[in-house]
């Protein structure tokens, strides 16, 4: 297989203390879709920054497209493109500008920017407003000409750190076609970062989960789903008596109980085990609070490798709970 990036142990300790990146090794198949999964915090930008040459790693390396990081980085510079996490583009000037300004910066000849940019500004259908002052373009079409940025030196790699940060849910499905018709036109490869589930598994063609700055897993949003073996049954128990009695359920494949407390039990098909748990509950005289049964998907992945749920505060500190007991 080819591969567009090849990372080998990198690491990145801030200030001798904060471990953000942990021995990050992977291989990045090129001209497809690769999402980095993970929670605020999870060190999916540093990892980004470390590979576009924006902060130095600790300790590893990386080859993109074959280069070195540290050996070539100003040629690494030239074959890729990145749109960081927050916005670069300035408000003051139009996306025409912001664009020609990219251009300049990457010593484009005049005649040749000039075409590129109106290719691009058609493909993020910004054409018809090149020339309205930045800062009032909408969320949505900001984005876009943050991503129109970062295809101006027709770069063969582009790193999106979470392009679709802030945006309600219908810019960012919309925001989502842009992406792929930019990996279909051009046959790049792209890295995508994002916390929100829905994004990684509409567009990656493979991901990895990165937690704590480790990556925990990767593969397809299908094979990840597989790996879960089974449906899953949650239930909101009272005590660890509830627990014990519980964990004698025949029907169960596994059960462990989270760090929320939640008991999560692996059955091999819901529907019919869900008959005969209620009776063994019955039986047990176990009451739940809660049951909810659910078949894989990426969230279910997430919290299986993760232990919690993606939406829930990096380090799970339950701050209503806490708060709640000082009073
Ligand atoms: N310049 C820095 N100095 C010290 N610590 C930092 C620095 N940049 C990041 N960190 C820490 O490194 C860890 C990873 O941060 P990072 O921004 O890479 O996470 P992230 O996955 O991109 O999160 P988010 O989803 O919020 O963007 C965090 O604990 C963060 O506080
Ligand atoms: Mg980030």
């Amino acid at each position: 297989m080819d591969y567009s990036i090849e990372i080998d142990k990198l690491t990145k300790i801030f200030n001798g203390k904060v471990t953000a990146v942990d021995n990050v090794s992977l291989k990045i198949g090129s001209g497809q879709i690769y999402g980095l999964l993970g929670q605020n915090g999870a060190g999916k930008s540093t990892l980004i920054k470390m590979l576009t040459g924006s902060l130095t790693p600790t300790s590893g390396t990386a080859k993109i497209a074959g280069l070195d990081l540290t050996k070539d980085s100003m040629k690494i510079r030239k074959i890729t493109g990145v749109v960081p996490q927050d916005l670069t583009t300035d408000g003051d000037l139009s996306g025409r500008e912001n664009l020609k300004l990219i251009a300049d910066l990457y010593g484009i000849p005049k005649k040749e920017a000039l075409e590129r940019i109106d290719v691009l500004l058609h493909m993020v259908d910004l054409y018809d407003v090149r020339d309205r002052h930045a800062e009032n373009y909408s969320g949505g079409m900001r984005k876009r000409l943050e991503l129109a940025c970062g295809l101006m030196n027709t770069p063969e790699v582009l790193f999106l750190d979470e392009p679709t940060l802030g945006l309600d849910v219908t810019t960012r499905e919309n925001l989502w076609k842009y992406i792929r018709s930019v990996q279909k036109e051009f046959h790049i490869t792209i890295i995508l970062t994002s916390h929100y589930l829905d994004e990684v598994d509409a567009l990656a063609n493979e991901l990895s989960i990165i937690d704590h700055g480790k990556i925990i897993i990767s593969g397809t949003s299908d094979e990840l789903k597989k790996s879960l073996k089974g449906d899953i049954i949650t239930l909101k128990v009272k005590n660890d008596d509830e627990y014990s009695k519980l964990e004698k359920f025949p029907e169960s494949l596994e059960i462990k109980r989270m760090e929320t407390g939640d008991v999560r039990m692996k059955v091999n098909n819901s529907d019919e085990v869900l008959p005969k748990l209620m009776k063994f509950l019955g039986e047990n005289e176990i009451s739940p609070e809660a049951i909810s049964i659910r078949k894989p998907s990426l969230d279910e992945v997430f919290i299986e490798y993760t232990g919690r749920n993606i939406n829930s505060e990096a380090g799970n500190t339950d701050y209503a709970k806490l708060m709640m007991g000082r009073r």
